[in-house]
């Protein structure tokens, strides 16, 4: 079959069990092509109804890809446990298959596009062989919302299906808003394991040798082969809202980035949006959703989103935010009523857990969430575990999908489709040493070189080697759909793109003491922090100048209920030049890589810091 036949929408319809609502022939058309081409046994439209959501369930828990939960413990929720070889993103494995190779830039892997569709003809040829082809459309942003987007995803596994439906406005409405020719994102997904007539489907079906995350950025095109998990699968997520989305953003004059936003509201009812890059397991849900110590009586903190924003400058000379998604795919370990009560509290039910460990109860339970860990647990693979056996009980990346109006520091406009005006970008990243806790940055240029910049130490979200420090600019090195150089300059254009451009911060929770630990509390004290910027957007807190930009003296930050003595503090905003001349120097690798893309402005700023930091 061809793209082109001509052929009614009807007989199309048809012939893909398509159900009336449907009446987009080139919709039509693709999902007919797509199921030539993999050869599923059936194909099912997604409504996104909640009778749907239950009737996948039970059929996954039938098959034992989850495990259904305590009724009264955990209502409605679910435990999947994933195949070990397929418990993160894969970087290593994700293609931006740009026309020309130096759009996809130094920082994303590259193959020409014709040789990559050859690739994929072979692996999707007949690669939903004896399962049920699920067609799954999906809004990212309020539904019919002018910044909102709308993606298809074609995917052969039903546990995508409810994940996509807790993360996105998923279902039926989606074909009126989409009519007879709407655009949309075509998503191909498959797990890369076909099953032979009569054979036992595994528990999490996957391949594990051969994984391909691929965009094509010109055709606004994802396929993804032979993983199960996330960002590799939820094809909305990093695939749609970050990398696509990046490349709509430069050619339209928008932003798409890997930020929380939250609002928060001074005593006196003042209410401002920041806007926080931070990289994968770095604390964006944890900063999204803080509660503020109980000294800040009157200060709140609400949440818009915890992963991703899209940000577009708008006619009142602003840039407004929202959140592309509809729910949180947050790390489990670490979240407890201590570090993070609002998520423990969204959790209470209607939840899928991904490679958390099973308590003898029927509940949840993952590294953090208790200082005392059961006494037994089933681990993320399925066996015994006991304190002190020498394994962690679930896995370092084990996540929770739910969706977000459960979460009561949810804020009232986070399903505004004008979105809300944002005062300030943080920029944090995970330095054990040279970055101090706070500083801001003197103009739009030294907040963009700051963020450009940003060295971060590798986590469990990514396969890899954990803990090593690797240049993520702006949290996107994973995520930026383009030339990471053109990119760069993309940020300095849009901040001449609104009457006054917010306020740029940097930020590290993660300094090292001595001894070791985090020389900073963290958590809901990050609140100290968060009050001082605002502050300075106000133009009310005060700051000193140093080299690398704008920090509060000791008495700038509000100490009120914390014990922080002034050796402490200095410990955490230390700026130690031998340091900090080779924090350059490990930029220099970074700008070395991008050829004639190096931003001139940056190279400047560069120099002027050099100047400052050697006085
Ligand atoms: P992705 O969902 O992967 O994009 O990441 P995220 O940035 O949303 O990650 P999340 O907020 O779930 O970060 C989890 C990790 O950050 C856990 O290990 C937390 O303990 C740690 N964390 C979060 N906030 C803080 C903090 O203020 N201080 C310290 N030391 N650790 C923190
Ligand atoms: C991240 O790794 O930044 C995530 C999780 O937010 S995933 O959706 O798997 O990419
Ligand atoms: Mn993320």
């Amino acid at each position: 079959m061809t793209m082109n036949e001509p052929q009614s929408p009807a007989i199309l319809a048809a012939a893909v069990a398509a159900p009336a609502a449907v009446r987009h022939v080139r919709l039509l058309r693709w999902v007919r092509d797509i199921a030539a081409l993999t050869k599923p046994d059936r194909i099912e439209w997604s409504d996104g109804s909640g009778e749907e959501y239950d009737r996948l369930c039970d059929a996954m828990v039938a098959a034992g890809t989850l495990i259904r939960l305590d009724a009264v413990k955990r209502p409605h929720s679910f435990l999947a446990r994933s195949d070990p070889s397929d418990v993160a993103r894969v970087e290593d494995r994700t293609f931006i298959c740009s026309e020309r190779e130096e759009d996809a830039g130094p920082t994303n892997n590259w193959v020409e596009p014709g040789e990559m569709r050859r690739t994929l003809d072979g692996l999707f040829d007949g690669s939903m062989r004896g399962r049920t082809m699920y067609v799954v459309p999906f809004s990212m942003g309020p539904l019919g919302s002018p910044i909102a987007h709308i993606g298809v995803e074609i995917t052969d596994s039903p546990y995508v299906v409810v994940n996509m439906k807790l993360m996105t406005r998923m279902g039926s409405a989606v074909w009126d808003v989409l009519g007879e020719d709407g655009t949309f994102v075509p998503c191909v997904h498959s797990v890369g394991a076909p099953l032979a007539p009569g054979a036992k489907d595994a528990v999490w079906p996957c391949d594990a040798k051969n994984k391909y995350i691929v965009h094509f950025p010109e055709r606004r095109e994802i396929w993804s082969y032979g993983s199960g998990y996330g960002g590799n699968a939820l094809l909305g997520k990093k695939c749609l809202a970050l990398r696509i989305a990046s490349v709509m953003g430069r050619d339209q004059g928008w932003l798409a980035e890997h930020m929380l936003i939250l609002g928060v509201t001074s005593p006196e009812g003042e209410k401002r949006y920041v806007a926080a890059a931070f990289p994968s397991a770095c604390g964006k849900t944890n900063f999204a959703m803080m509660i503020p110590p109980p000294e800040f009586g009157g200060w709140r903190v609400t949440t818009i989103g915890d992963d991703i924003a899209w940000i577009k400058p708008s006619a009142d000379g602003q840039f407004r935010a929202i959140n592309p998604e509809a729910g949180y795919f947050g790390v489990a370990p670490g979240t407890s009523y201590e570090s993070n009560p609002n998520a423990m509290e969204t959790l209470r039910e209607n939840v899928i857990f991904t490679n958390v460990a099973l308590t003898d109860d029927g509940d949840v339970w993952w590294e953090g969430m208790t200082r005392t860990p059961p006494a037994h647990l089933v681990d993320w693979q399925g066996n015994s575990w006991t304190p002190g056996c020498g394994r962690p009980a679930a896995h370092p990346n084990a996540r929770f999908t739910v969706a977000a109006i459960q979460c009561p520091s949810l804020d009232p406009e986070w399903d505004n489709p004008d979105g809300v005006p944002i005062s300030a970008f943080v920029f944090g990243a995970r330095r054990s040493d040279t970055v101090p806790l706070v500083s801001q940055a003197r103009s739009w240029e030294e907040g963009v070189y700051k963020a450009a910049t940003m060295g971060s130490e590798t986590t469990a979200a990514a396969t890899g080697k954990v803990g090593e420090v690797r240049r993520d600019p702006f949290a996107m090195l994973p995520f930026c759909g383009y030339h990471i150089g053109d990119y760069f300059d993309h940020w300095l254009r849009m901040g001449s793109r609104v009457s006054r451009p917010p306020e740029i911060f940097a930020v590290n929770w993660f300094r090292k003491a001595a001894d070791g630990g985090f020389a900073w509390p963290g958590f809901g004290q990050n609140m100290r922090v968060l009050k001082w910027m605002v502050e300075r957007c106000a133009g009310r807190a005060e700051a000193v100048e140093t080299a690398i930009g704008f920090v509060p003296r000791y008495d700038d930050l509000d100490w009120s209920g914390l014990e922080f003595e002034l050796e402490r503090f200095v410990e955490v905003m230390r700026i130690d030049s031998a340091q900090w001349a080779r924090e350059l120097g490990s930029h220099d690798t970074l700008f070395d890589r991008l050829g004639d893309k190096r931003p001139g402005v940056l190279m400047d700023e560069r120099a002027r810091l050099e100047g400052l930091i050697a006085m």
